[in-house]
């Protein structure tokens, strides 16, 4: 399978640089941020969930609509809909797009936030719901006769769903650092979401998922989905001064906790935030350019580690992350629209290319930009990858 890029919407100009007092879709900004995902190249984009923010499956139709090519990943929390609910959902979501729905499970990193919609279990119950309800999933989607289901969370009678994937299944996400996450999504993800984490410390978590692939029987493994904020400019000084800039707004702003700014003291409750503080614990920047300073100054609510330098940089960072395993690379800024515009002018062609040299050559290219001055003739001779600075 391809290597491929994935986004995430917004609904309106508000971010973590800029954050709006008003929560309603600006429709033209929408429409504009949704085609230039398939204007930039990108191939898929979370649909993220939070309780009090805009449905994931309306956002995500909306999303089919203006859209030619790029997926739409709906993230779902089981406790918020019937499983048969969401496969009908799901289904025709999919078939309303041509086969481009994504599902991407939550179990749920904080009971405060599980229980402002009524869901009480403990985490680890939380995942073994989130097990049935994947089973369950796929059976309505495959299932042309009738059926009952018993389990231990949901049991219904004589159900029989006649909305079809179109591909005959629609791709099933899981994502989470905790032993239950690698449990469920590596048994029964077609792809495992992680959070940027140094290379060593993804190494590790990649083979959990896989030896959780192994247990289960499986002979295929779940595409592995890696996550970073890439921080850009057209020198590395540059770069790190725009990263403190950064830094700067979301240590005075709180950042994405912003409504949850209860979460900044608190250690947060799921392991994949506690991974990100560790990681800032044992250092700012990590590998070539992964620097943990914005997980720190955000308490690591969500997605907080950048890549941090010139294209060339964090493409060579990005292709670092491809040769331990990931196949699926989500990159967002902090000025959402502004960031995907230049990933999709720069990052995606630089990784694009030097995967396709790669292939063509069964050699590794080096990535170079022509501002160092270099002969571009000399350099694709030499197999680099070479951009127009
Ligand atoms: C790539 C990725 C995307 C995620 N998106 C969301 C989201 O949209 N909403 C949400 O509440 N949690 C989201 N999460 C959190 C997890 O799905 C997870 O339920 C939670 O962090 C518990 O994880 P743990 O097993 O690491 O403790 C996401 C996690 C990952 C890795």
């Amino acid at each position: 399978m391809p290597v491929e890029f994935i986004s995430a919407i917004n609904v309106n100009q508000s971010n973590e640089l800029n954050r709006l007092r008003r929560f309603e879709i600006d429709l033209p900004f929408f429409k504009r941020y949704a085609r230039a995902l398939d204007d930039y190249g990108f191939d898929y984009t979370l649909v993220p969930y939070a309780s009090p923010a805009h449905d994931p499956f309306t956002v995500a139709t909306a999303i089919t609509q203006h859209t030619e090519r790029v997926k739409p990943i709906v993230a779902l929390r089981p406790n918020t809909m019937y499983p048969t609910v969401a496969a009908r959902q799901l289904a025709t979501l999919d078939q309303l797009s041509a086969g481009r729905a994504v599902v991407h499970f939550i179990a749920g990193g904080d009971d405060h936030e599980q229980a402002r919609e009524g869901d009480r279990l403990p985490k680890e119950q939380r995942y073994a719901r989130q097990a049935e309800y994947i089973e369950i999933l796929r059976k309505v989607w495959t299932s042309t006769t009738a059926f009952d289901h018993a389990g231990t969370y949901y049991s219904f009678e004589d159900f029989v769903s006649v909305v079809r994937p179109v591909n005959g299944t629609i791709p099933v996400s899981v994502g989470g650092s905790s032993p239950d996450a690698y449990r469920v999504g590596g048994a029964l993800g077609d792809i495992f979401g992680l959070w940027g984490e140094p290379l060593r410390e993804t190494r590790e978590q990649i083979d959990a998922v896989h030896e959780q692939a192994r247990l289960a029987g499986r002979s295929d493994r779940p595409r592995i989905w890696v996550t970073f904020r890439p921080i850009i400019a057209e020198t590395e000084e540059l770069a790190w001064e725009k990263a403190h800039r950064i830094l700067g707004v979301l240590t005075d702003s709180g950042g994405a906790a912003g409504r949850f700014a209860r979460f900044r003291s608190a250690t947060p409750a799921n392991v994949g935030s506690q991974r990100l503080l560790a990681a800032a614990g044992r250092g700012e920047v990590h590998d070539r350019a992964l620097w943990t300073a914005p997980a720190k100054a955000t308490n690591a609510a969500g997605a907080s580690t950048a890549l941090v330098g010139t294209p060339e940089t964090v493409a060579a960072a990005i292709l670092d992350y491809i040769d331990l395993g990931a196949e699926l690379v989500s990159i967002r800024g902090y000025d959402n629209f502004n960031d995907l515009i230049d990933y999709g002018r720069s990052v995606l062609p630089l990784v694009r290319q030097e995967l396709a040299h790669r292939e063509a050559t069964g050699r590794r290219g080096e990535i170079v930009s022509l501002d160092a001055g270099l002969d571009q003739q000399d350099l694709v001779a030499a197999g680099a990858t070479v951009v127009a600075s």
